[in-house]
């Protein structure tokens, strides 16, 4: 039997793209040790023929996601730090593909030589969000999960354990926030990670938001690519930041009026017209 190709030659950009968000995931200080998982659909790019991997092992899903039947996705691996991430994608990212009945998936043998290590211990998160963007034919096929130091201290505040008020800060202290992320942050309230509570919470409010901070852990966002779902993270966090910052200098952040969150449609509109939100 021949040894399974490397598909990774048709996913370079996605690769390359992994990595370039793995580094500003460090940069920012939200990777420590394994912190963070990304994944991105790849079918269309991975170019895999029918059956052509039928012969390696499936891993029974805990719940079935028939929407990702013999979809390929790359995935970071469990424990992956973010830093091996940057250095090499493609070591520290696996390809997987899910069966026909979308039960259960395949590790594929990637240019590492092998499945070192599984899937991220999140991926029932990972794939119940990609099973509700299929559903809905969204146009998002990326997902960054990572823990921004800045939302998630503003959630072990229990006022802010609520989307109105949430939103209401993180919109008020930056114009950009209301610009790109007009619909909100959803609010995932504290859940084991790794669990299928999660990922069944995730997936409901990530059907009305395009990012959701998860109470005490982090924020999970779905993108076109990698990139942008980095973006949804990285704009709300920089509000975050922003509120802090106020509040340990003692100052009372005033934050945007109205009036002044009003007007943003406009500037809203203006990307909008360039593809630049989705
Ligand atoms: P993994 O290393 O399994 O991806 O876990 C990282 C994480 O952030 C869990 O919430
Ligand atoms: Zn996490």
């Amino acid at each position: 039997m021949n040894a399974p190709r490397s598909l990774f030659g048709n996913i370079e950009q996605v690769l390359a793209d992994a990595g370039e968000v793995a580094a500003l995931l460090c940069q920012r200080g939200w990777a420590e040790r394994n912190a963070g998982n990304i994944s991105a659909d790849v079918t269309e790019l991975a170019d895999v023929a029918d059956g052509e991997f039928d012969h390696l092992p499936l891993t029974p899903l805990e719940s079935a996601c028939p929407e990702m039947a013999c979809r390929v996705m790359l995935i970071s691996r469990s424990g992956a730090r973010m830093r091996d991430v940057a250095k090499n994608p493609s070591v520290s990212m696996a390809a997987i593909g899910i069966s026909a009945d979308g039960r259960a998936y395949r590790p594929f043998q990637g240019a590492s030589g092998g499945m070192t290590r599984p899937p991220t211990s999140e991926l029932c998160v990972h794939l119940r969000v990609h099973q509700s963007l299929r559903a809905r034919s969204a146009v998002q096929s990326a997902i960054v999960h990572t823990h921004p130091t800045e939302l998630i201290a503003l959630t072990q505040a229990q006022e802010f354990c609520e989307e109105e008020k949430l939103n209401h800060i993180l919109w008020g202290m930056h114009p950009e926030v209301k610009v790109f992320i007009p619909e909100g942050v959803g609010f995932v309230p504290y859940l084991r990670p790794a669990s299928e509570g999660l990922a069944e919470a995730t997936a409901a409010a990530l059907d009305r938001h395009r990012i959701v901070v998860w109470e005490k852990h982090g924020a999970i966002a779905t993108g076109r690519s990698l990139a942008e779902a980095f973006d949804l993270i990285d704009t709300p966090n920089k509000s975050a930041q922003i509120y802090l910052l106020c509040r340990s200098a003692a100052l009372q952040p005033a934050g945007l009026t109205a009036a002044q969150l009003a007007e943003l449609k406009e500037v809203e509109r203006f990307f909008r017209s360039f593809g630049d939100s989705a």
